[in-house]
């Protein structure tokens, strides 16, 4: 079973995997709540944070599990989240989720920290096909998709749900073929 990297250093930012304790929970949901309307926008998960008991339970669920989410960090402080939200060694398949707290947007966080999942997942853990699926009305984070070399695949019709309304999603894949040509560049 693929093992993740508890912190990855990525210069001028860091991903690091959760841990509960109750400073890092007030910090997490501080972010979440401050900027819950910029992310609650395209993050229906945002809805069920209303105290921050409610991010030391979501830290304290993930903390023991294998799982591949990170905290994005900026001077040790939370300010956003990087990892896969589909990570499928038996399909040798991973998918990317984000998002980042507004004041740290146009500074190529999420871009950046995308080449240092995939140095993670093509270079170390197997992975032959990396995703990113998108709203097809979310257009910054479509233009990080883009940025990071991915390919448009084709629009998903309504293939997801966000408070009970069914949207469409763009499909974004990059292979392990053309990372590898990427990085002799
Ligand atoms: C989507 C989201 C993560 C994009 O954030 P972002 O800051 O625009 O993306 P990046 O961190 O990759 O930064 C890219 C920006 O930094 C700039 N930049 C500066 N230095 C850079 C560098 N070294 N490398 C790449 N981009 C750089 C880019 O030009 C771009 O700026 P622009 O948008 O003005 O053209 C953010 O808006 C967000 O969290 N939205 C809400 C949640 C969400 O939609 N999540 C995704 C669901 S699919």
């Amino acid at each position: 079973m693929a093992e993740f990297p508890k912190r990855i250093d990525c210069g001028d930012f860091e991903l690091v995997k959760p841990v509960a304790t109750f400073a890092k929970a007030q910090e997490f949901f501080d972010v979440v709540i401050k900027n819950k309307e910029f992310l609650s926008r395209w993050l229906e998960w945002t809805d069920f944070y209303s105290k921050p008991e409610d991010a030391y339970n979501y830290l304290k669920t993930i903390e023991p599990l294998n799982e591949p989410s990170y905290l994005i960090q900026v001077g040790g402080n939370v300010v956003g989240g990087h990892g896969f939200v589909l990570f499928s060694e038996k399909h040798k398949t991973a998918e990317i989720g984000y998002w980042l707290a507004p004041q740290f947007n146009g500074c190529g966080i999420v871009t950046r920290g995308i080449k240092y999942l995939e140095d993670l997942a093509f270079g170390q853990l197997g992975i032959n096909r990396m995703q990113i699926k998108v709203d097809v009305n979310n257009v910054k984070s479509q233009a990080v998709a883009v940025r990071a070399g991915y390919k448009k695949e084709g629009i998903q019709r309504q293939s997801y749900v966000l408070r009970g309304v069914p949207c469409d999603v763009i499909m974004y894949s990059k292979l392990k073929s053309e990372w590898e040509k990427g990085k002799v560049k």
